[in-house]
């Protein structure tokens, strides 16, 4: 690998493999719109590159806002409690909404966020989630969109974090066990 900070990690989802999945969701997302206009809500801070990529995928006159939970501490255990620590911008009253995450996990924090956009009485509101692991559900909600379905691994890069590193990854790649130094 070309860079250090890759030391002792396996590659599950590739640069090109993640850039050819994003591609084809905008394109699924392009349709499913019909020429509507859309406000994408990413998850901070996770979601943010796939937010990037994603948006540029999808040929639809867009705006972006973005909110940002907590759920997690400072490793890999959800504290289970979902807080709003930033709320969005502006009204999504009457808008179509494409909610972004990263991963959906527990659904602990998508169905927070479904339940409290939906008071706000978007037109649509749709959710696109790069990775789904779906053994791992407490709360039942999908996702419209899923890139992957992987199973209960705990994974780093493309905006993924362990402890806030690893963010910066360009693929994304499986945490080992055990606490890293
Ligand atoms: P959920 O509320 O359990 O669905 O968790 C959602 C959030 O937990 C995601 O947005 C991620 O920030 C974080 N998360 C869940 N699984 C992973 C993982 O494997 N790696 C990094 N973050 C994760
Ligand atoms: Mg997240």
């Amino acid at each position: 690998m070309a860079t250090t900070i890759y030391q002792g990690l396996e590659v599950l989802f590739s640069r090109q493999q993640i850039a050819e999945r994003v591609a084809e969701m905008g394109a699924q997302i392009t349709r499913d719109l019909n020429g509507e206009k859309l406000v994408m809500i990413g998850v901070l801070k996770g979601a943010a590159p796939f937010l990037a990529d994603l948006s540029r995928a999808i040929q639809i006159d867009a705006t972006f806002d973005f909110v940002a939970t907590s759920s997690y501490g400072k490793g890999q255990r959800s504290s289970g409690a979902v807080k709003l620590i930033k709320d969005l911008d502006h009204s999504i009253e009457g808008k179509n909404v494409l909610v972004v995450e990263d991963i959906l996990d527990t659904g602990l924090t998508l169905s927070y966020l479904r339940k409290l956009f939906v008071q706000q009485h978007p037109k649509s509101l749709r959710i696109a989630t790069l990775l789904d692991k779906p053994s791992r559900r407490i709360e039942k909600i999908d996702a419209d969109y899923v890139g992957f379905s992987i199973p209960n691994l705990f994974v780093i890069g493309y905006g993924m974090d362990y402890a806030e590193r690893y963010r910066n990854l360009p693929d994304i790649c499986v945490m080992p066990a055990g606490e890293p130094e």
